[in-house]
């Protein structure tokens, strides 16, 4: 059988802070997965390890500044950035961040970072109130549109008897969200996204076999007149990597999308749809199913009136613009008497007490399960690549899960759903 990242070359930068000794027990992971694993240790990181026991660890020389400034010629820091199909760096510091953030070459590691064209995944990990600094919360955000993967950091007891979010992903995660990367930029024309990985929790090919399944994903747009309307900032990766990961579940899937830029997910019936209203008739018409997932970010609110002609502004007049309330789609269905979907999922994007907003709204809305998500700063960037998600059930129990990438999330919810439903 083959590995799951057989022949696959990671770089590992290890960056300077006390989590640095996990990053060995990550080497030995990565190479069990059947990696090549050479390790980068920026000056703060031989601090913590010694660069003899992760090249031990590795099989392989491990570099560092004073290696690369000496031997320049012999491996220089554009090879070192070609010759890996991956980055990762573990632990991230707040001070690599940065240099990568601003695009800062000040020492090996940020020179190879800033040289390189492959994926790049970082797993962060540094006191508490470092992680939640604006500056912080600026340079995530930065990376995070320039692509970088971003794997935890974990909330948990940590140095300096402190707890929250800043602890490093278990080696465990980190290698898990490798595979992700790794998966998710491999051109695999003619495939599932499945093909060639099968970590547990991927959702098995046929787990929704014979299951109708229905998707709400994307913003929604409520008109005020011909040329303006409310939305949100609601990207519908979420929801639509939902509905691709159910449909190569072998699941039965009608997509209704509010208006989205991103591509159809394959292999589903795609409804497109506008205002909220729309979307609740596309839904009503989309039932019967077995499990209703409801992903979208609907406007709760719609001008009262969308006028047939522009509004024009009238110096110092309010703007006639009258709000009422948008039907409450997951509400509606999660209870109806007829045709009521076995499962019904509710999302919750959050700013503040996640949890407690997410309890109440399962009773609120008579739904199965919520989907919690932090949109706040802390929590992630609403409308980016990556998603740290909470499932609140009926009786008020939580489970975490490490941050995702939203398409891993989608696999992992969907194997999850599959087994609510049982057999
Ligand atoms: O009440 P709130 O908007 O926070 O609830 C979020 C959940 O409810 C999401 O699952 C969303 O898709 C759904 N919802 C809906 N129709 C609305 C508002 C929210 O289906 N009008």
């Amino acid at each position: 059988m083959t590995r799951p990242l057989q022949n696959r070359r990671i770089l590992l930068v290890i960056g300077g802070g006390i989590a640095a000794y996990k990053a060995l027990d990550l080497i030995r992971r990565l190479r069990e997965r059947g990696a090549a694993v050479r390790p980068l240790l920026t000056a703060g990181a031989q601090e913590f390890v010694t660069p003899l026991a992760a090249a031990a660890l590795a099989g392989e020389r491990a570099h560092t500044d004073l290696f690369d400034r000496a031997e320049e010629a012999d491996i220089g820091h554009i090879k070192l950035a070609r010759d890996a199909d991956a980055i990762v760096v573990a632990p991230a510091t707040a001070s690599l961040m940065a240099r990568m953030a601003t695009g800062e070459a000040s020492d090996l590691a940020a020179t190879v970072l800033l040289a390189t064209t492959v994926p790049i995944l970082i797993a962060p990990a540094m006191n508490v109130r470092m992680w939640q600094h604006p500056a912080t919360r600026r340079n995530l955000a930065t990376l995070r549109g320039d692509g970088v993967r971003v794997v935890g950091p974990n909330e948990g007891a940590m140095a300096e008897a402190e707890f929250g979010p800043g602890r490093l992903a278990e080696p465990s995660e980190i290698a898990d969200a490798v595979e992700v990367m790794l998966t998710d930029s491999r051109p695999a024309p003619g495939f599932g996204f499945l093909a060639g990985r099968e970590p547990a929790e991927a959702a098995k090919a046929g787990a929704l076999a014979g299951r109708r399944v229905l998707v709400t994903s994307g913003p929604t747009h409520e008109p005020i007149d011909p040329v303006r309307y409310l939305a949100n900032r609601s990207s519908g990766r979420q929801g639509h990597a939902i509905a691709a990961a159910a449909a190569a579940a072998g699941a039965d899937v009608t997509l209704v999308a509010g208006p989205v830029s991103i591509p159809d997910p394959p292999g589903v019936r795609v409804v497109p749809v506008e205002t909220a209203r729309d979307m609740l008739a596309a839904v009503e018409a989309a039932l019967p199913a077995d499990l209703a997932i409801f992903a979208a970010a609907v406007g709760d609110w719609r001008p009262a009136e969308a006028r047939d002609s522009k509004i024009k502004k009238d110096g110092a007049a309010p703007a006639p613009v009258a709000l009422v309330e948008n039907p409450d789609i997951l509400a509606a269905i999660a209870q109806r008497t007829t045709d009521r979907p076995r499962l019904v999922v509710g999302f919750a994007a959050e700013t503040d007490s996640v949890l407690d907003n997410a309890r109440a709204k399962i009773v609120r809305k008579g739904c199965d399960l919520i989907v919690a998500n932090d949109v706040s700063p802390a929590g992630g960037v609403m409308g980016g690549s990556a998603n740290t998600v909470h499932l609140v059930g009926r009786d008020g129990t939580v489970e975490t899960w490490p941050t995702l990438d939203k398409d891993e999330v989608g696999r992992r919810l969907v194997a999850h759903f599959a087994g609510l439903l049982g057999t």
